[in-house]
Order: structure tokens, then C-alpha cells, then sequence
């Protein structure tokens, strides 16, 4: 005969180990799904999947996926991976990269950025932006962007990047006037292209240099609406394995107040230009989203989600490239001479670098590109299969893929594999000389704003943005490394966009 008590105890230790199984099986169900089809992989722990620094934290994942790319990079195309609970396959190979993004996009027109929106309804900003977008709607936002960022429209607004590069040099004459001046070059960077943003989209003047010890609304909103969106995309992948309870935790991608901000502001810089007839003709994002709401009968939420896209993708990418160069710039004096001798061999009569030249100088290419590539500023191109299809995968093995199959290109690994790039982690753009870039493109291994019909909406305003000011600054000032100079370092910003973490204090010498 057992007693109660020993009953009682056996039904709780029956019911905890009915619930450990439970557990064990909801994580581990799927984990046989590659072997199936016969796609090798790494065995991944049951709670933390193969890259455990997703939950835990400890690096950004990216070093855990390295890590995994660079032990079967040299055997396999693909292999079969576990992002906590989601699996994924992750493509080893460039030119397998190249035919999912490019070739058979059609097949791969999702993105899993789409997944960080909880609630469209709700989110509707953050819905309106391509970038989150994966369904039918995603065409669409993407040409009402794209037709307002043509390289025919940036040449004819490049007076409005001059202006602002002239305010960047009377804030820097100021800041130099009595001897060299040090300088927070991260802020920087977000001051000039804020002022740039706020100029070519809304036609205001955010006077980010011009009161720069005073608070910058626009510069304020725009930075707290990044750190919630970090925190955000953290939140995400935490609860990976119970991604119900996101509900709970952060249920918005945007912030509310930033919502009602850009709102407010797209609101009013329509009904003010709408009144000022002198600046109905200018060439500006403004002009251009008006004469489109004529043409396709935008709402307000359109063009608002069109402003937003524009400046949410456009403001922290465009900043950290920048402050980026200029910081590797800094710590290589070399590189920076030579980059100077380019510039100042192709300054116009006014001081300014024209806008065809600013396109085609190789070397001031070569050191965004080396920028780009260092810090990847998105470090993974993650695509979803919209349709039934099939993929080779290498050794003869073709495997069957199903609508809603997530498959990842780790182009930070591309970037930093020491068989195309020697000393990855070393900031050197004599590697891109004798316009080695083209070639490693064409190739699938260099992908700064990544390939195909999903390649960056706002590649050519970034470009004009970061190298504007590179132009101004480098022009009339040596950047040099100082006492209060961090180190070089590898990029290590736990956010959606990759950087080195801390602040970039940096001497400007005027030359
Ligand atoms: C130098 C600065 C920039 C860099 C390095 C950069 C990089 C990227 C990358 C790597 C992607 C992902 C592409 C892919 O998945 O294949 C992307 C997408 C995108 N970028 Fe940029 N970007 C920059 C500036 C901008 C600017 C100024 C805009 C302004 C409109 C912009 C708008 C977008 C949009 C809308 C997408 C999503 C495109 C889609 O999914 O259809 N970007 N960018």
C-alpha cells in the first residue's frame, strides 16, 4: 500500500516529467526537418538553436553565424541551421546567394524584417515602409520611394547637399577658430545627414550645426525612434521561441510619439508648401511625393510611410558609414592623404566637388566601399520563399523548399572571409583599387546594399549624403587620432545596423 503522500509526490513527479517532455518536444520537433531532405547542418542546442547569442546576448550573432560559415564554407553551398526554434537555411556559397536574390527572386520575394511588425493595424507606419514589407503591397511602396531617389532627380537637388556642406564648414571654421578642435564624430555624422534629410524631404532647416548646443527636436526624435526600434528587433529575437508573448513585452516596431512626430511634420510641411508658391518648383522628396499623390491618389498614411521610409532607412545607414570612414580615416593617415590629393585635384571653382565627379572619384569610392564592407551595416540578407520551388545545393543534392521557408545570406561573413579579403578585419581600400569591386560584385561576394529587386531603395542618396561631407571635411582639414581616440576595433553594436560601439572623439586640424 502507498500512502497519500507518496502518491501526491509520484503524480507530481509524473506531471513535471509529462511537462519536460512536452517542453523538449515543442523545441526539438522540427529539428530533423534538414535531415529529411538530406541537407547537413550543425546540431543545435535545444534551447538556443546554433546561435546562442541571440538569447543570451553575449556577442552579436553574427560571430556565432561566422563561426558556423567559416567551418563549412570550403564543403558546402548550404547547410541546414536553427535560429532558437526557426529553422533556416543558411547559403554558404556567393553564387547560390546570387540566383535567390537575383535570378529566382521571384520564388524569394519575402523578408524577414516583415516578422518584426506585430500588429500592422496598429504599427501602420512601420507597415507603409518596403523594408518591412513582404507582401503584394511591397512593389508598389517601393517605386513611390524609389521614383523620388533617381540619380536624374539627386543631380538636379544637388544644390541642397552643397548648402548643407557649406553650414558643416562654418560649424567646423567655429569649432576650429582658435586651434584644433576635438570633435564627437558620431554626432556628427547624424547631425549633417539629419540637416540633409530634413532639407531634401520636408523642406525645413533643422539647424542641426547652426544651434548646435541647443535640443534638435528632429535630431531627438530621430534617435529615440532608432533606439526603440533597437530594442525592438532585441525583444525579437529573445522570444524567437515564444514569439506570442511579444504581445506582452514590445508589441510596436515604431514608437507611438515618433508616429504622431513625422506625421505631424509630413502634415505641415505639405499644407506650408501647399501655401508658398516659391518653393513649389524646387527639386526636393517633397515636390516629388505631391505630384505622385496627384498621379496615384496617395493618402496621408502613404506619403507619411514614404518620409518615413526614406528617412528611417536613410538616417542611421547613411550617419554610421560616414562616421565610420572618417574614423578609419583618422586611425590610416596614409589612406587619408591619398583620398585628400583625389579631392582637392577635382575641386571646382567654388570649393565643391561636382556631381557627376562626386559619383565616379575611385578612391573616394574605394573608402566608403571599404567602410561598408567592414561594418556591413546589414549584416544578413534574409529572404522567405513565396512559392513551391527547389534548390541545388551542391554534391548533386536538390532539396525541396515550401512557402515560408527562411533562407539567410550572411553577408557579413562574405565580407569578412580571408580568401576574398585578406586581413578582413584591417581597414584597407587599396583593395578595392583598379575598381576591384566590380568583379567581386558581379561575383555575389560584395553586396554593400545588397543584389537583386530588394537591393537598397536609397543606394544613391546614401552615397551622395556620406560622400558630401567626406568631400567637405577632408578638403580643408586633417582628422587625426587623439588621447580620447578609442582603438580600432571589431563592430560589435548588438542593433539591426552594425558599428563599432562607443563614442568616435576625433581632432579636426585645419589645413
Ligand atoms: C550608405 C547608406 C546605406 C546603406 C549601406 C544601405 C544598405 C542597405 C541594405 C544592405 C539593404 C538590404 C538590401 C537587401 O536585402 O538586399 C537596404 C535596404 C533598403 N534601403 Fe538602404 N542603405 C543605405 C541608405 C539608404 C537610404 C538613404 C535609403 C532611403 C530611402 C534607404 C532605403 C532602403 C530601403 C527602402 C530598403 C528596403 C528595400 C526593399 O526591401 O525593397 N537606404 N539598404
Amino acid at each position: 500500500m502507498i500512502s497519500n503522500e507518496m502518491e501526491a509526490i509520484l503524480v507530481t513527479v509524473g506531471l513535471l516529467g509529462a511537462i519536460i517532455l512536452l517542453v523538449y518536444k515543442y523545441l526539438s520537433w522540427h529539428h530533423g526537418v534538414f535531415k529529411a531532405v538530406g541537407l547537413d547542418g550543425p546540431k543545435p542546442n535545444i534551447f538556443l538553436g546554433n546561435f546562442p547569442s541571440a538569447i543570451t546576448g553575449k556577442q552579436p550573432v553574427v560571430y556565432d553565424v561566422d563561426e558556423v560559415y567559416s567551418k563549412y564554407k570550403n564543403t558546402h553551398k548550404a547547410i541546414g541551421v536553427f535560429m532558437t526554434r526557426n529553422p533556416q537555411i543558411l547559403i554558404l556559397d556567393p553564387g547560390l546567394a546570387q540566383k535567390i536574390m537575383v535570378t529566382n527572386f521571384g520564388k524569394f520575394r519575402g523578408n524577414v524584417a516583415a516578422d518584426l511588425i506585430y500588429n500592422r493595424k496598429e504599427d501602420k507606419i512601420a507597415a507603409g515602409s518596403p523594408f518591412f514589407t513582404s507582401d503584394e503591397s511591397w512593389k508598389a511602396k517601393r517605386l513611390h520611394v524609389v521614383g523620388g531617389l533617381k540619380q536624374s532627380k539627386l543631380s538636379m537637388a544637388y544644390p541642397i547637399w552643397k548648402g548643407c556642406a557649406k553650414k558643416l564648414a562654418k560649424y567646423l571654421e567655429n569649432r576650429t577658430a582658435n586651434g584644433n578642435a576635438i570633435i564627437e564624430t558620431k554626432n556628427l555624422g547624424f547631425c549633417f545627414t539629419s540637416n540633409v534629410l530634413g532639407e531634401f524631404l520636408w523642406g525645413i532647416e533643422t539647424n542641426a550645426f547652426a544651434k548646435s548646443n541647443e535640443p534638435n527636436t528632429f535630431l531627438e526624435m530621430s534617435q529615440k525612434w532608432l533606439q526603440y526600434i533597437a530594442q525592438s528587433v532585441t525583444v525579437y529575437f529573445k522570444l524567437l521561441p515564444v514569439p506570442w508573448l511579444r504581445r506582452f513585452a514590445q508589441p510596436r516596431l515604431f514608437p507611438l510619439a515618433t508616429d504622431r512626430f513625422f506625421t505631424q511634420l509630413t502634415k505641415d510641411a505639405l499644407e506650408w508648401r501647399e501655401k508658398d508658391e516659391s518653393s513649389q518648383n524646387r527639386v526636393d522628396f517633397l515636390n516629388y511625393l505631391r505630384q505622385l499623390q496627384e498621379k496615384k491618389n496617395l493618402t496621408l498614411d502613404d506619403m507619411v510611410g514614404c518620409m518615413l521610409t526614406t528617412t528611417l532607412d536613410g538616417f542611421e545607414t547613411s550617419a554610421t558609414v560616414l562616421f565610420h570612414t572618417i574614423f578609419y580615416l583618422a586611425h590610416h593617415p596614409q589612406y587619408q592623404e591619398k583620398l585628400r590629393m583625389e579631392i582637392l585635384a577635382n575641386l571646382e571653382e567654388d570649393g565643391s566637388v561636382s556631381y557627376q565627379k562626386l559619383c565616379a572619384l575611385p578612391y573616394l569610392n574605394q573608402c566608403v566601399n571599404e567602410s561598408i564592407r567592414l561594418i556591413s551595416v546589414v549584416s544578413f540578407y534574409a529572404r522567405i520563399s513565396t512559392e513551391p520551388t527547389e534548390l541545388e545545393v551542391g554534391q548533386g543534392l536538390v532539396i525541396p523548399i515550401k512557402v515560408g521557408q527562411v533562407v539567410s545570406v550572411p553577408v557579413f561573413s562574405f565580407h569578412h572571409n580571408p580568401d576574398h579579403f585578406p586581413k578582413p578585419y584591417e581597414f584597407n581600400p587599396d583593395r578595392f583599387n583598379n575598381e576591384a569591386h566590380l568583379d567581386l560584385m558581379k561575383r555575389g561576394i560584395f553586396m554593400p546594399f545588397g543584389n537583386g529587386p530588394r537591393i537598397c531603395a536609397g543606394m544613391h542618396l546614401g552615397l551622395v549624403e556620406v560622400k558630401t561631407c567626406l568631400v567637405e571635411i577632408f578638403k580643408a582639414y586633417r582628422v587625426n587620432c587623439c588621447a580620447k581616440t578609442i582603438p580600432e576595433k571589431r563592430p560589435e553594436s548588438p542593433t539591426f545596423i552594425m558599428g563599432i560601439d562607443g563614442e568616435f572623439w576625433l581632432e579636426y586640424e585645419r589645413l
